[in-house]
Parts: structure tokens; C-alpha cells; sequence
């Protein structure tokens, strides 16, 4: 497959489970990952904190002056906190919001000047929580309804410019990886958790990081040119319900 020949891209959050099988997918469809995380190393060729403006000024002018320009971004960088409105202290909210959706924005903005060079797209890792609300996941169903909103203005104003910058949001379930990993773990049976988010699933089983990344790949490549401002899920039939 070739459909990301030659094609720049950059993500986020490429050290996780979801970044990582999208910088894998940029590469087997011919494109170049330029793969990003907090540490650099091991597969991760530049460290950037997406909380931080500077290191988003750094790495864009980077590719600035490396590669004349951007062809594509993926905001994959995200975290998960489990917690209520009742048990989510203030700190905490900050923390997911800025991450998730601060993170998200700082992209956008700082990418949006390469990509417009000669059109591009940018996918925003959002969630089904971006969709429909979750008791136990205050913060970060917030942050996730805000990336999925944000995407859509990103994409109305990229709309405008020819060749446009396209901008869409991907919104699984449950992935396997370290997130939900994580998440099973603050339950007091961490295997019966895990069960029971598969069984939630019309599915009945959890996503998978390459099938979360082979959507992202179509939706950077050309044959999405006519695809932007939407929210796709990709959960197992979760939301069709
Ligand atoms: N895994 C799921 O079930 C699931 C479901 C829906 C949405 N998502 C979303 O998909 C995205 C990727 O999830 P994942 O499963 O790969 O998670 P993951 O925990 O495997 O990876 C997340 C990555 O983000 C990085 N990260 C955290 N804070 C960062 C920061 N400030 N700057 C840069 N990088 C930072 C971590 O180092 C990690 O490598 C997230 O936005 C997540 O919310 C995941």
C-alpha cells in the first residue's frame, strides 16, 4: 500500500499504543513519520511535551527548515484519569485538559502554518467520550468532547484555504493498550474489568492499535479528500446504541 507515499506526518504521543501503530501504518503506506513523545529514543525521533508552546515552536520550525513543510498531523498523545465529578479534584481536571485538549489546540495551531503551505490533514485522537459522557471519566470526557469540537472548527477554517487543511476526529472504544491497562488496573478485579469493557461491546472485544491506525491512515491519505469535520467512531458498535 502506498497511499501516504512520500507524505510527511507527524504525531503525537508515537511511544503509546495508538501513536505507535500510526507511525508504523505511515511508514508501511510509504509516508514519513516523524514520531514524537515526551523522551526521544527508541524509535521516537523527537521529545515533545504537547503541553509546552515551545516545544511546538521548536519541533514545527524543525520541520520547517528540514522539509520545506507538513503534509499531515496526528495529535495521539492522551491521558486517562478515572474519577467522578464528585472525586475529581481541581488539579487533576487541569492536568487531563491540558494534556489532552491544550495539547491538542498547541498542534493545531503551530502545525496549521506548514500544512497550509500545500494542504494537509490533521487527525485528532478524540474518544467515544467525546460522543456520549461517562460517569467515571469526568475530566477526560470533557477534554475529549472539546478535541471533537475543536476538530471541527480546525476543519472550518481549513476548509477555506486551497488546497484545504482537512481536519478530522477518531472516536474508539476501548483499545488495548497501556491506557486501558491502566484504567482496568484502578478497579478492584482488573480482569473482570477488562471483561467487562468487551462486554459492552456489540463486538464483544476490544479494539485494536493497528485498526485505529489503518482509519487514521485513510483519513491523512488523498482518498479522504472530500472527509473533514467529522467524528468517526471506531468502537465496536458502542455508540449505535
Ligand atoms: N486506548 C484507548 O482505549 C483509547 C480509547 C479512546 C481514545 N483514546 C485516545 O487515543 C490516544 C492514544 O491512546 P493510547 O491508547 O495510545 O494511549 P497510551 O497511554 O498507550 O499512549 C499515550 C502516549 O501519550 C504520551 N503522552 C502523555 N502525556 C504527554 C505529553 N504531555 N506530551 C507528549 N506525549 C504525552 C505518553 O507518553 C504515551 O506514549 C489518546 O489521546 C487517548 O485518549 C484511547
Amino acid at each position: 500500500m502506498a497511499g501516504l507515499k512520500d507524505k510527511i506526518i507527524l504525531i503525537t504521543g508515537a511511544a503509546g499504543a495508538i501513536g505507535g501503530a500510526v507511525a508504523a501504518a505511515v511508514q508501511a503506506q510509504g509516508g514519513i513519520a516523524i514520531a514524537s513523545d515526551l523522551k526521544a529514543g527508541s524509535g521516537i525521533d523527537v521529545a515533545l511535551d504537547v503541553t509546552s508552546e515551545q516545544d511546538w515552536q521548536r519541533v514545527t520550525a524543525d520541520i520547517m527548515q528540514k522539509h520545506g513543510r507538513l503534509d499531515g498531523l496526528v495529535n495521539a498523545a492522551g491521558i486517562a484519569v478515572v474519577g467522578t465529578i464528585e472525586k475529581t479534584d481541581f488539579a487533576t481536571w487541569w492536568r487531563v485538559l491540558s494534556i489532552n485538549l491544550d495539547g491538542t489546540f498547541l498542534g493545531c495551531k503551530y502545525s496549521f502554518p506548514l500544512l497550509r503551505k500545500q494542504g494537509g490533514a490533521i487527525v485528532n485522537l478524540s474518544s467515544v467520550l467525546g460522543l456520549v459522557g461517562s460517569a467515571g471519566l469526568a475530566a477526560y470526557s470533557a477534554s475529549k468532547g472539546g478535541v471533537s469540537l475543536l476538530t471541527k472548527s480546525v476543519a472550518l477554517n481549513g476548509a477555506r484555504y486551497k488546497p484545504p487543511v482537512r481536519a478530522n476526529a477518531i472516536c474508539p472504544a476501548f483499545i488495548d493498550g497501556a491506557m486501558v491497562d491502566e484504567i482496568a488496573a484502578g478497579a478492584r478485579d482488573p480482569q473482570k474489568a477488562r471483561e467487562n469493557f468487551a462486554g459492552d461491546i456489540p463486538l464483544a472485544r476490544l479494539g485494536r492499535p493497528e485498526e485505529v491506525a489503518g482509519l487514521c491512515a485513510y483519513l491523512l491519505s488523498d482518498a479522504a479528500a472530500f472527509i473533514t469535520g467529522v467524528d468517526v467512531p471506531i468502537d465496536g458498535g458502542l455508540t449505535a446504541r
